[in-house]
């Protein structure tokens, strides 16, 4: 794991030269009490493997286990009490509504405890933004809740895991962090788990908040913030998984031309209580689709406008007429993102004012 040239190179040079370099340039490592960082692994190319060295499309995630992971980044040791947990080992292209729920559940029962002071997720980077966003909405604590995986597998040259996760535990364990809501924290950069989004199939850089901007830098041992997100997050929020073993059926419909209620419909009849309707431009609705969202709608079935573009606002009576159609309006969140907020509104009521009134607010 981690056998790429940076692992060598750091073994080369000697790791008790880095963590003396690390502890002079940071005294406050040396003069205070380590965070209690715990790690809860899931999967993902952060934990793949590939079959060579420059194997870094085509190789298998989700193969690595949280100890072999924290053992290959023994700074760790330098900035924080590291406890690892594998909670489960998947790509995360299978992430679904059930690991949502045991993995909150786990981050809240371990932020309960005086003896956490923050936790990182591991995690694969397709659905990364999903389960940030998840989390900043139903985890009950200020504490730093950090999610971290890697475009290269544990295996490759220059493999990114070992820096990300060094970041991402120095991160979590930063009083800066607290109440920042759920971060996202991959190549040197930090940005709000509500607002990040996957904006590149291969490359390092590929996590972006687009026009609002990134939060802040990972530099120099240390994270340095520049602003955050102003929507209400983790312990300001009103929803409560704890007591949940399942969530409300929320699909996404996606727009494009020459679009027909065939996807739609099918939803409908797998029993979808609420509908994304990732819309052209600004969550435009095409005549050969609309009557059948009339009829879901009919059905209590709640629809939300949001769009395929990428970055804006939808505007509520813009598109189409909202308030007499009673669909709500995704605001700035990405199709994606606004099934997970739809999801959780659906635990706490049906109404659509109220609705569009969190769509506002989270
Ligand atoms: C995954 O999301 O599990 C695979 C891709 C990645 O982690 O980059």
């Amino acid at each position: 794991m981690f056998v790429g040239c940076y692992r060598h190179l750091l073994t080369a040079i000697s790791p008790l030269m880095v963590s003396a370099a690390l502890l002079v340039s940071h005294p406050s490592f040396a003069d205070q009490k380590l965070p209690n960082v715990t790690i809860l692994a899931t999967g993902g190319t952060i934990a793949g493997t590939g079959s060579t060295s420059t194997t870094t499309v085509g190789y298998t995630a989700a193969k690595v286990g949280v100890e072999a992971l924290i053992e290959a980044v023994p700074e760790l040791k330098n900035v924080a009490n590291v406890k690892g947990e594998q909670v489960f080992q998947i790509a995360s292209e299978n992430m679904n509504n059930d690991y949502w729920l045991t993995l909150a559940k786990r981050v809240n029962t371990l932020l309960a405890q005086d003896d956490v002071d923050g936790i990182v997720i591991t995690h694969g980077t397709d659905t990364i933004e999903e389960t940030a966003y998840f989390l900043d909405l139903v985890v009950k604590s200020k504490k730093p809740v950090v999610i971290v995986g890697a475009m290269r597998p544990s295996t490759a040259i220059s493999a990114d895991g070992p820096i990300n996760l060094y970041n991402a535990v120095i991160l979590a364990g930063s009083p800066e962090a607290v109440g920042k809501g759920v971060l996202v924290c991959l190549n040197d950069e930090i940005n709000a788990g509500r607002e990040v989004t996957k904006t590149n199939t291969a490359t390092l850089n590929t996590f972006r908040t687009p026009e609002l901007g990134l939060l802040g830098y990972m530099q120099d041992n240390r994270p340095h913030f520049y602003r955050q997100s102003t929507r209400r997050n983790t312990a300001d929020t009103e929803f409560d998984i704890m007591g949940l073993d399942s969530l409300p059926r929320v699909d996404i419909v996606y727009g494009y031309a020459n679009m027909d209620p065939t996807a739609l419909n099918a939803f409908v009849a797998a029993g979808a209580k609420g509908i994304i309707h990732a819309g052209v431009g600004d969550g435009s609705l095409a005549s050969a689709v609309k009557p059948s969202l009339i009829e879901a709608r009919k059905k209590g079935i709640v629809i939300v406008r949001s769009s395929r573009v990428g970055n804006g606002i939808v505007a509520r009576n813009g598109e189409a007429n909202d308030d007499e159609l009673d669909f709500v309006v995704s605001d700035t969140l990405n199709p994606q993102k606004a099934r997970i907020l739809l999801m959780l509104a659906l635990t706490r009521t049906t109404d659509t004012k109220t609705i569009q009134t969190m769509f506002y607010n989270y």
